[in-house]
Order: C-alpha cells, then structure tokens, then sequence
C-alpha cells in the first residue's frame, strides 16, 4: 500500500497536480457549503481594530482572504502554509482582490512555527488538521504562538462519516473507507481532539457540528470526487476497474438526480489558557 495524503506532501506534487488543488480549493471556497461554514463558526471570533490573526494551513488564502474582507477589519493576517505554490497563489489571489495590504503569506512547516510566541490573538486551521503529519505538535504550536487568553479555531471534518450512496452498499461502504484513508492523513482526528486539547492548555468554548450533505444534485461532493477519488487506487486501497464502476455510478446519480453525499464537519472553538 502506498497511502500519501496529497496535502500532507503538498511541497512534493507534480505541477499538473499542484494546478488542479489550487483550483478545488479555490471551487470549494466559492461554494456555499464552505462559506456557510465558515461564516458560521466566524461569528464566534471576536475581532478588533489591531486583531492579529494566523491562518495556518492556508492552502490559497481563502480564510485570509474572507477576513480581510470584511468591513471595518483593520488588524493584521498571517497566512501560513508549507506549499510554496499554494503561497504564490495566495499571494496573487489576494493581489488581485486588493486585500494584500493587511494580509501577509509565509512559507513555513506548521509543525516549526518561525513565528514569536504568543504573537497572535486569533488562530485559525481551516482544515488542515486532518492532513498534518504530526496534530499534536501543530497542537502544541497553535498553543505557543496564539497569546494567553486568544482564540483558536480547529475545523475539520469527522471522516468516518464521509460517505456516497451507490446501490450495493457493502461496495459503497469500502469505497467510503478508501476514500478518506487515501485523501486524509488523521481522518479521525476530530474525535481524538478532544482529549488531547486540555493537554496543550486549550479550554473549549464551543464546538459546532454541522451534517454537509447533497441530495439529488452535486456540486461540493462531485467536486472532492472529481479531484480525490483516483488517490484510492494509487493508494493501493482499491483496484481500477472498482473505481472506474463506482465514478459510473456518481456521473448516473448526479444525471438522474439521485445522488446523495454525507459528511460530518466540527468547529472546535478554544481558548489558550
Ligand atoms: C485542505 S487544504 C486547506 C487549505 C485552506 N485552509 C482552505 O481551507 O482553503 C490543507 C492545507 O494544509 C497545508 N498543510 C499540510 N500540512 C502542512 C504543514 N505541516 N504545515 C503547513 N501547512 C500544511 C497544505 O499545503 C494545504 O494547503
């Protein structure tokens, strides 16, 4: 078995590859799960006129770039991701919607902060959780650099949920495992949080559950099948001709309008003690 998380080794992708997460995460950012998400666990943060914020994980930029969007919003944000690529393209997305003067982007490995303690008052990981090679440390790290008292924000899916509907449900069902086990390093890193938080001197303010789901129609589930389904096969999890059957029952679900997607996503909202 060759299981390799593509975000996990996001600094290690062919260029072909490197383009097309650049535009799934640029996709999903623009669809209205992922706003709706985010707009609902925002209203948690509290933010004022000198607010210094880190998004770790940034990918693209889109959580940075939300943030300095939004009106009266004077303070500082950091994007912080390993993928030299994915930077450059932050840097060029958030030119092209001129929020670059209060938004900065850094190459940097989460797991190593170059960054000064207690430097932040709010920290952001917008699904970047689920993908590092080591959690606790980037943990530890959101601990460190976030000051005492600041906000974190871990958001993630819950992968043991991640499920499709196709008609033989014990193929679906292996389908579902390979699925997150290819695509996500720590799928079931949300419920293993929560006993490591207290641990790194996290208190838990409030957590947010949310049941993403597509009925009928797809457009967020089609997506993360179009860019991450192939990984279960070169994963070793599952053969070709399984894939090539299972993406025919997708395309014939989405055609009839009988499709139906699920996924579980969290929001842990956490106080740096
Ligand atoms: C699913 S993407 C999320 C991107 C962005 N937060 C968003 O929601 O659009 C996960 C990101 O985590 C980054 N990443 C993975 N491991 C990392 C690490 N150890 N340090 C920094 N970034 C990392 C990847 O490069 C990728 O950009």
């Amino acid at each position: 078995m060759n299981i390799r998380d593509p975000h996990r080794f996001s600094n290690e992708l062919e260029h072909d590859v490197v383009q097309r997460i650049i535009a799934r995460l640029e996709s999903r950012a623009k669809d209205e799960v992922f706003t709706r998400l985010f707009d609902r666990y925002a209203q948690h943060i509290e933010l004022d006129d000198s607010s210094r914020v880190l998004d770790l994980g940034c990918g693209t930029g889109a959580i940075a770039r939300s943030l300095a969007r939004k009106p009266n919003f004077s303070g500082r944000i950091v994007g912080v991701d390993q993928s030299e690529a994915f930077i450059e393209a932050a840097r060029r997305f958030s030119a092209d919607e001129q929020v670059g003067e209060c938004v900065e982007f850094l190459v940097c490995d989460g797991h190593c902060l170059d960054l000064e303690d207690a430097s932040f008052d709010v920290a952001i990981a917008h699904t970047l959780i689920s993908h590092v090679s080591d959690p606790a440390t980037v943990v530890q790290e959101l601990a460190r650099v976030v000051r005492p008292g600041g906000t974190v924000v871990i958001f993630d899916g819950d992968y043991s949920s991640l499920t499709y509907a196709v008609p033989d449900h014990e193929f679906g069902r292996r389908m579902d495992f390979a699925l997150a086990h290819a695509s996500f390093n720590n799928p079931h890193i949300m419920r293993d949080l929560v006993r490591m938080l207290p641990d790194y001197g996290f208190g838990v303010v409030t957590t947010l559950a949310d049941v993403v789901s597509e009925i009928g129609t797809a457009s967020y589930f089609a997506s993360f099948a179009d860019t991450y389904a192939p990984l279960v096969v070169s994963s070793g999890l599952m053969a070709q001709h399984e894939l090539d059957h299972w993406l025919h029952l997708i395309e014939r679900a989405k055609d009839d309008n009988t499709f139906f997607a699920a996924c579980n996503y969290y929001a842990y909202i956490l106080e740096r003690f």
